[in-house]
């Protein structure tokens, strides 16, 4: 099972996975026509750059073509709503990251439910964030950030990608830690809230290293921590959170495919183990390594580690998110 972190677990699988049904597609065959995989946020972002280090070498283990589509809006859950919807066949994949766990607690009216209307087919990988802010913003340290964004709250802008996005998640465990309420910038994904960090636009956010890790090494953005226990190792000079004196902010942003319930386990499987072929491609365990990031274990990269940790994650999640009082709508 993926490592779990003291504060707050990411991540965490299935019995009763829904992956029967009648309704879906023909498995013998599959797949017969070109796979769409849905990324619930914009393109060039972290989950987008996870999606497509994997979807080559899939599309190549099944036999197949796989086509990217980012279809972003309200932290994820409009593509997570379209999908739940899609016909279950193995055409249309979700990927989704920890958002899948935390909407049913942020939305009212979510209009999907994580475990009832998907089949799991697997975890992908577990990303470290970053707390990084635009080059000139003053604060030089996480201990000094805290004391700035406290004498300065009422201007001081903190970017995320909407509610229940990992950036809004971390960013609410920094403001809970700091003791400190800041004016949230939502995006329709990390990837245009950096571009705006790396541009002066918005002052602070925490986003995965999958995004950050090239403009952190290029100067282009201020680190001032990574929120894993230990240190990553393409940021070697970045301090972990517990280092720079805020333990509490211990989160890391677990990713996993989706498709419809009612999908075949017969395509379930072929998408699972075309994944685990996928994570095993020293391509793209480089790719993932210069991003500071692995693929889970093979046995992570099935339908049932998946349900389990979803469903833990789910419970987890509640209790996190009622404990902070927020709501979506
Ligand atoms: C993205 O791909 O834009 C991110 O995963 C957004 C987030 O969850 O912070």
């Amino acid at each position: 099972m993926i490592a779990t972190f003291a504060a707050v677990s990411l991540i965490a699988a299935c019995s009763g996975n829904g992956n029967g049904g009648a309704e879906g597609g023909d498995a013998a065959g599959y797949p017969e026509q070109n796979i769409t995989v849905v990324v619930p946020f914009s393109a060039g972002g972290p989950t987008d750059t996870v999606t497509r280090m994997i979807a080559d070498p899939m599309a190549k283990a099944l036999g197949g073509k796989i086509v990217v589509q980012n279809v972003e809006g309200a932290g994820g859950t409009v593509a997570a709503g379209q999908v739940a919807q899609a016909r279950p066949d193995g055409y249309t994949v979700l990927m989704h990251h920890i958002g899948m766990s935390t909407a049913p607690a942020l939305y009212k009216d979510l209009g999907y439910q994580p475990l009832e209307d998907f089949a799991t087919v697997g975890l992908v990988t577990e990303v470290p964030m970053t707390v990084v802010a635009r080059k000139d913003f003053p604060p030089t340290t996480l201990a000094d950030l805290t004391t700035y964004v406290k004498a300065n709250s009422a201007k001081v802008t903190l970017a995320n990608a909407g509610i229940g996005a990992a950036s809004h998640l971390c960013g609410l465990l920094f403001q809970a830690a700091a003791g400190v309420k800041l004016q949230e910038v939502p995006y329709q994904g990390t990837g245009p809230a950096l571009t705006d960090l790396v541009g002066g636009q918005v002052d602070f956010m925490c986003d995965q290293t999958t995004n950050t890790t090239g403009q952190i090494s290029a100067g282009k953005v201020k680190a001032y921590a990574v929120t894993t226990p230990e240190r990553v190792k393409s940021l070697p000079d970045v301090p972990t959170t517990a280092e720079a004196g805020m333990p509490q902010l211990a989160v890391s942003v677990w990713h996993g495919l989706y498709v419809p319930t009612g999908t075949p386990p017969e395509i379930v499987q072929k998408l699972s183990g075309a994944l685990k072929t996928a994570l095993a491609d020293q391509a793209v365990i480089d790719q993932m390594a210069k991003l500071g990031t692995a693929p889970v274990a093979a046995a992570d990269a099935t339908p049932e580690a998946h349900r389990a940790h979803l469903e833990e994650q789910l419970t987890t999640w509640a209790k996190v998110i009622s404990d902070a009082g927020v709501k979506a709508s």
